[in-house]
This record gives structure tokens, sequence and C-alpha cells, in this order.
């Protein structure tokens, strides 16, 4: 099978050879090209202008066996848009100015012509789009309203996101109002990015898993399907990445997505056996990648097998279960896509 046709198969459900293999942060900082580039350039540079954007979306493609690129971008392109600056400081994670504490904030968020902004997003899919002709998949992606929010909230990484957590009880109608809105934001990026050529699209929920199933029921799955009703509307494919989600599995179909990313502890065959019919995508331990290319290769081979006697690999990605860290070997990334495509 061609590598674009395997990657549609999977995602409309139809028989294929062996699963499609595409990676979380497949184009980044492990890369050398990667790192050429952002020697030259700024992070956002590299965001905003579609050249550079499909300039590294592509390396891994030349590097590796994939069926699917994904668009070269970041989540925090919302909070950007909003008026938010947005900068990374060296090894602290992402900083937000004027993190989201009161009603106030919100009412500063520009919200006008927010689409306009965020162009150089469906004009990068379309660049990518038209460089591959056709040749790999392509995913399209948004951040999660919870994750937005909690970044937005906290104005910084953080392990629990304390801020953000009390927020949704200390002034439930505040977050409800931030989480509406960047719900809002997210489905019309998602569906923009579609039109311009994106064959399915993820939202990545990296910080969900900190919620109780109830928070995520309460606050997460309302803003959730507004966006799949939203793009459900134009027929197209909704993926969910929930790190650390392995709790919220039962409570998370009432978001109507089409399929959902595995977090790497969450296991394969008791997603399958609750969701028969979803896409389910995953979810090798990226941690991993650091052991010798010989266990990367094995234990491909062990989550190949569980993926094929659950399911016969029908409506199956091969993934990661999380993105890609800085510093990974090229030659395990190499090793698990050869163990792919040799697998099926
Ligand atoms: O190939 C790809 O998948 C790349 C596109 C991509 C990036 N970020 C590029 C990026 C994608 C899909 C993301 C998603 C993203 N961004 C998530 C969700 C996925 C996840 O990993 O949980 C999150 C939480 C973010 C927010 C964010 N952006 C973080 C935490 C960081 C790293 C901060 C740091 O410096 O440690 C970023 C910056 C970022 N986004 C980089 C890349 C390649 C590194 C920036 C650099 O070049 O210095």
């Amino acid at each position: 099978m061609e590598r674009r046709e395997r990657f549609l198969a999977a995602l409309k459900g139809e028989a294929v050879d062996r699963p499609p293999v595409w990676l979380m942060r497949q184009a980044g900082r492990y890369l050398e090209g990667y790192r050429a580039v952002r020697a030259k350039h700024g992070f956002w540079d590299v965001c905003h202008q579609p050249e550079l954007s499909t300039h590294v979306a592509l390396e891994p493609l030349n590097k590796f066996p994939l069926d699917a690129a994904i668009v070269f971008s970041d989540i925090l392109v919302v909070p950007q848009a909003l008026g938010l600056d947005v900068t990374f400081g060296k090894g602290e994670g992402p900083q937000v100015g004027r993190p989201l504490r009161g009603p106030a904030d919100l009412e500063a968020w520009n919200t006008q012509g927010l689409m306009d902004r965020l162009q150089f997003l469906p004009k990068a899919v379309k660049h990518l789009s038209d460089t591959l002709k056709g040749s790999h998949g392509l995913m399209g992606f948004a951040g999660a309203p919870f994750t937005l929010f909690a970044y937005v909230v906290e104005g910084q990484g953080s392990d629990d996101f304390k801020l953000a957590r009390t927020m949704l009880h200390a002034q439930p109608e505040l977050a409800k109002k931030a989480l509406t809105l960047l719900a809002e934001a997210a489905a019309e990026l998602l569906e923009a990015q579609c039109q311009s050529g994106a064959d399915a699209v993820q939202l990545f929920d990296t910080w969900g898993g900190l919620l109780s199933r109830e928070e995520y029921r309460t606050f997460c799955i309302p803003a959730l399907r507004a966006i799949t009703e939203r793009l459900h509307a134009k027929g197209r494919t909704v993926l969910l990445f929930v790190r650390g989600g392995h709790h919220l599995l039962p409570v998370l179909g009432e978001s109507h997505v089409d399929g959902f990313s595995l977090d790497w502890r969450t296991p394969f065959a008791e997603a399958r056996a609750l969701y028969p019919k979803a896409i389910l995508q995953g979810n090798l331990d990226p941690v991993l990648l650091f052991a010798p290319p010989d266990v990367v290769r094995a234990r491909t081979q062990a989550l190949l097998q569980e993926m094929k006697q659950n399911g016969g690999f029908r409506r199956t990605i091969f993934n990661l279960g999380h993105g890609i860290l800085p510093g990974t070997p090229v030659e395990s990334v190499a090793a698990l896509c050869d163990a792919v495509v040799r697998g099926g």
C-alpha cells in the first residue's frame, strides 16, 4: 500500500497491510536539521513562515519511513493570537504573559479577527500539502481547551497546574467562559487546517490527566463536544490525546471524537475492548527510545502483536505514548519505524 492510502484506510476503518506510523513531535530538537534551522531562526518565525514550517516538517519524512506528516506549529499559537505574549525560556518550558487570574484578564483577550492572526497555520498546512502531493498522510492539530487553559492560567509550565485546577472550583463561571472561548478558537483553527488539506486533526490534552473523571466530565467534555460537533458537521476526523488519561478512558467517549491517541501507561487491549469502533493510536513509551535499538525493535514488535490480537490492525495507528524527547537517538527512531514496516 502507498503511505497516504494506508493512513486514510486506517482512519476509515478499512483493511491495511500493517498499521500506519507517525510520531508525535516527529519534527524537533532531536533532529540535526531542525537544530540548524533554529540556530538561524526564532521558534515563532519557523511556525509563522510556511516555507520554514514545511522544511522542518519534511525532515523526519526524509529520514524515516513514516506514513504521515504533522504540520509544524505549536498549541500555544492560540494564546499568542489572543494577544498574550508566549515565550520559551531555556529549559523552563513556555511562559505566558498576563496570566488569566480574574474576569478583567479574560476581557483583555483580543478575540476580534482571531482567525486572521492564525492564518499562518492553515497556510503552513496548504504549503506542506502542496509539497507532499499526496505522498504521505497529513495531520493538523490544536491544543485541547483544558491544556491551553492550564498554560494561560498558570502563566508557565508546572507539574500540578495548581492555579488552573483551583480556578475550576474557585471561579467556575470564569473557567467555563475561558474554556468555551478556547474551544471555539480550536474548532475554527482545526476546520481551517482541514480545509487546507489536513486528512485528520488531533487535539493535544497534555495536562487533562491531572483532572478527576468528574472534573473532566464537567469542564472538558462540553468544550470537546463543541469542537467535535463543529468538525463532524463537515465530515472531519478528530483524534484526542490525553496524557495520563488512563483513568479518564471510560468518559473520553463522551467527547464524540473519532479516536484516541493513547498515553504509554494505557494498555492498548483495554482501550480496544472499551472502544471497538474507535481509531486507536499509540502508544510506545518515548523514554524507551533511549534504550538500545534492539530493545526498541523488540518493544515495537510486542506492541504490534498486541494491536494485531486486539482488532487485527483495523483503525489502528502506530505512534508513541507522548512526544519524542529532545536528545532521543535517531537510530532508535529508525529502529522503531523499521520494525513497524517489517511487522505487518
Ligand atoms: O512534529 C511535531 O509534532 C512538531 C509540532 C509540535 C510542536 N509542539 C513543536 C514545538 C507539536 C505537535 C507541539 C505540541 C505541543 N506544544 C504540546 C502538546 C504535545 C506534548 O508534547 O505534550 C505542548 C504541551 C506544547 C507546548 C510547548 N511548546 C512546550 C511544552 C514546548 C517546549 C518548551 C521547551 O523549550 O522545553 C514548546 C516549544 C516547542 N514546540 C518546540 C517544538 C519543536 C521546541 C522549541 C525550540 O525549538 O526550542
